[in-house]
């Protein structure tokens, strides 16, 4: 099954994105559970439910089986966009329990891929377990810290580095653990607003610079080496409007979280351009290219 986007195009038009997640390219690499849920959405609502959760920041009516495969279809799309080859590596760090970057993966080499994540949170991985046991790529999972990426990769041997909504965990984590909290064994749902009114702490006393700046920079400064020149980056981040007010939530941190990142990219000198692709918003999508 090809991927129906042609380069050049304006990347994630809503009726192509629904085209793959209803029946198409991203429909068919889904598992049988995922499948149903799409599936037991009544067609005249559908097109709606995508047009939602390709919305920046996310509505409060959003399908969560819709917006899983949204956001595969788009990773998809952009693989496509950069001309990726189809039997592509693909590194991952914090996975958790989700699947977007998998299923494009997946979608996009035919499942000719190979796929490597490192995460820490153990129920997370049992969950994503249960969600992949029908993918044919070779797909190898490493519970660890990604910051100790450097024992088990090799430079040069990814093609696309994909940091799906985890710049939040990597700064969650680096804040959290300091203070107590085994982000291995929690649960991390229940557990994420304590991590997350701890970042807004550390970011309101201005410690970030200390804490949570150092850690995710050593992850992205592995996973450049990692990618071979020519190689990519992708990094995104989604926000719920319905946290906007919320006295807890730091949401300028939180919708700046992409900008804040290329700016400290930026900065630090690494070797990568970045990408711009017709359509995709740079407040919460970044495509860096790796410089040969
Ligand atoms: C809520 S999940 C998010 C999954 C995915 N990024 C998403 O947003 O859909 C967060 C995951 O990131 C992992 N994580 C956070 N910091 C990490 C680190 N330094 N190394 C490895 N995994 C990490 C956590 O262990 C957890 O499994």
């Amino acid at each position: 099954m090809q991927n129906a986007f042609s380069v050049g195009e304006l990347l994630w038009e809503p009726r192509r994105v629904a085209e793959a997640i209803g029946s198409g390219i991203i429909y068919q690499n889904l598992g049988e559970q995922q499948r149903k849920e799409l599936d037991e959405i009544p067609k005249a609502e559908f097109l709606d439910k995508v047009i939602g959760a390709l919305m920046d920041p996310k509505p409060l009516d959003i399908c969560m089986p819709v917006l899983n495969a949204v956001l595969a279809a788009q990773y998809c799309e952009v693989f496509r966009a950069m001309n990726l080859p189809t039997k592509l590596s693909v590194y991952e760090p914090c996975v958790g329990g989700s699947t977007p970057v998998i299923i494009a993966a997946e979608a996009h080499s035919e499942g000719r891929a190979n796929y490597l994540t490192i995460n820490l949170n153990k129920k997370l991985l049992e969950e994503l377990k249960t969600k992949i046991g029908h993918l044919r790529m070779a797909v190898r999972i490493i519970e660890d810290n990604a910051q100790r990426a450097l024992e088990h990769l090799q430079p040069d041997s990814i093609d696309v580095a994909c940091f799906h909504h985890a710049v939040n965990d990597l700064l969650q984590t680096a804040v959290s653990e300091p203070r107590g909290m085994d982000t291995t064994a929690v649960d991390w749902f229940p557990n994420e607003r304590k991590m997350i009114e701890w970042l807004a702490e550390d970011v309101a006393e201005g410690r970030l610079e200390q804490r949570g700046k150092p850690e995710l920079m050593q992850v992205i400064r592995d996973a450049v080496g990692f990618v071979r020149p020519g190689g990519y980056l992708i990094f995104d981040h989604f926000n719920w409007r319905r946290f906007i007010g919320v006295d807890w939530f730091p949401w300028d941190l939180f919708y700046n979280l992409i900008p804040m990142t290329r700016r400290w990219i930026a900065e630090s000198g690494l070797p990568v351009t970045e990408v711009e692709m017709p359509g995709v918003d740079r407040q919460w999508w970044m495509v860096l290219r790796v410089s040969e």
